[in-house]
């Protein structure tokens, strides 16, 4: 076992001599002291050395580190109430593992040059913060299904074809012939569906959305859930209770970097403990009328409308019952209104979008078939989908949920782009 703990372990410790190990954060001093703020994984600490109690060789090696040079230290913490985190080191021993010469990031810098340096960005406390409260939405989302008896199940990345939209497909070149980037995992979750009944994933959707705004990726990571014998209440329910689950697991572990984030956790509360708002797609319409905002029925909602919609009702709003016009193939036609579909949209409050898309899924295997055609799709080469309502089928449905659109809005954060380590738009691929 490592002698090396971390500065988390450090600070609870609190007195006597501890070994840590990391990188600068922060470098200060003069010819006879220096003031490092070491930062880990877990926390920053600002420790001292002095000249006159370390060898020349300790010395050398503390006046050569700079921002983000990795050490390795030994000394005796104690409590100082004017250190940044409320602890502090007197070095004893110290090692000068990898210089750091010239750290190209300083303070207030553009958005742009922070996205070139994203690889080294991903140290800074606000990226670090992120990553570890997406790291535990993913973990809760395990969590959940696991606990409600869903399998993890997985589907392929190369595809044949579309399933929201050709619009939006990336084709690759596979041996000669064009096949296509997953959009969904749908088409190939539903014939599991009679197999394991009740099944989710997390996996790496792409859109290529020709779209440059805070919201969308061309990859983004889909949990995405399907379950037989479902009907379209129960689709809803699932989706409103993996949220609150996701967010009180944040809450439970992540106030530290909420706060470094700068959020306000009322709204995180409220969508924890208040229940989810619920209406159709029509009444969603008159309520933007009321504030002005005449849409004609039958037209999707776009980002603005939704955001206006966020904006009256403050909080989650599940939307159902839109036209089956703007809606993909595969979804149910509401029983007696033939031009409604049981698709749902769960826009999220404060503006950010829609989370969850889902849908029950309609059984009519003539009516999937229709509908293929009219988006002028060849029904022949879904055949494999069209064989799960031919045999044994039975009411089902499921959704997907972005996960950075769903850590972006935890966070509060401006850009989805921060939502993921390195984000792939229509302008960016690199680093
Ligand atoms: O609403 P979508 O397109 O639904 C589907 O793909 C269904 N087949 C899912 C299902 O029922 N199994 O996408 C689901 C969610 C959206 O609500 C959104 O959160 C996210 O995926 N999403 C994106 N996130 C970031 N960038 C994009 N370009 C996104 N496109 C979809
Ligand atoms: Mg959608």
């Amino acid at each position: 076992m490592s002698k090396f703990i971390s500065i988390k372990e450090a600070m609870k410790k609190g007195h006597g001599l501890v070994h840590i190990r990391g990188w600068c954060y922060r470098a200060r001093g003069s010819n006879a002291l220096r003031f490092l703020v070491i930062r880990d994984s877990t926390e920053i600490i600002q420790c001292v050395i002095e000249k006159a109690h370390v060898s020349e060789h300790i010395w050398e090696d503390a006046e050569k580190t700079d921002i983000e040079a990795s050490v390795e230290l030994s000394g005796e913490i104690a409590e100082d109430k004017r250190a940044p985190t409320g602890y502090e080191i007197k070095v004893k021993e110290f090692k000068l593992i990898g210089e750091s010469i010239g750290w190209p990031i300083q303070k207030d810098q553009s958005a742009e040059l922070l996205a070139d340096m994203k690889h080294l960005w991903l140290r800074s406390r606000y990226m670090t913060s992120i990553l570890k409260i997406r790291s535990t939405v993913t973990g809760a989302i395990d969590e959940y299904f696991r606990k409600e008896g869903f399998y993890e199940y997985h589907s392929p990345i190369f595809q044949a074809t579309q399933a929201e939209g050709g619009s939006t497909l990336f084709s690759v070149n596979y041996f000669g012939k064009p096949v296509f980037l997953s959009q969904t995992w749908q088409l190939y979750a539903e014939p599991a569906i009679f197999a394991l009944e009740k099944i989710y994933t997390i996996a790496p959707a792409f859109r290529a959305e020709k779209s440059k705004t805070s919201r969308h990726l061309t990859e983004l990571w889909m949990c995405e859930m399907e379950v037989a014998w479902a009907d379209f209440k129960e689709i809803q329910d699932y989706g409103e209770a993996l949220i609150k689950h996701c967010v009180k697991r944040v809450l439970e572990h992540h106030q530290e970097e909420l706060k470094i984030l700068g959020r306000d956790i009322k709204m995180l509360e409220k969508v924890r403990d208040e229940p989810f708002i619920r209406m159709t797609y029509t009444e969603a319409l008159e309520a933007l009328k009321k504030k002005g905002i005449d849409i004609e029925w039958g037209k999707d909602l776009r980002t603005i409308e939704e955001d206006e919609l966020s904006k009256i009702m403050g909080h989650f709003t599940i939307v159902t019952e839109y036209p089956k016009e703007v809606k993909a193939f595969y979804m149910k036609e509401v029983e007696g209104k033939p031009d409604v579909v049981n698709g749902c949209d769960f826009i999220a409050p404060e503006c950010y979008g829609e989370i969850i898309g889902g849908s029950e899924r309609e059984s009519d295997m003539e009516k999937i078939k229709e509908r293929l055609i009219a988006q002028g799709e060849d029904p022949e080469k879904y055949t494999f989908y069209l064989d799960t309502r031919k045999y044994g089928s039975v009411p089902h449905g499921g959704f997907g949920m972005g996960v950075e659109r769903l850590v972006s809005w935890i966070c509060h954060l401006e850009s989805i782009k921060d939502a993921i380590p390195f984000p792939r738009t229509m302008l960016r691929v690199n680093p």
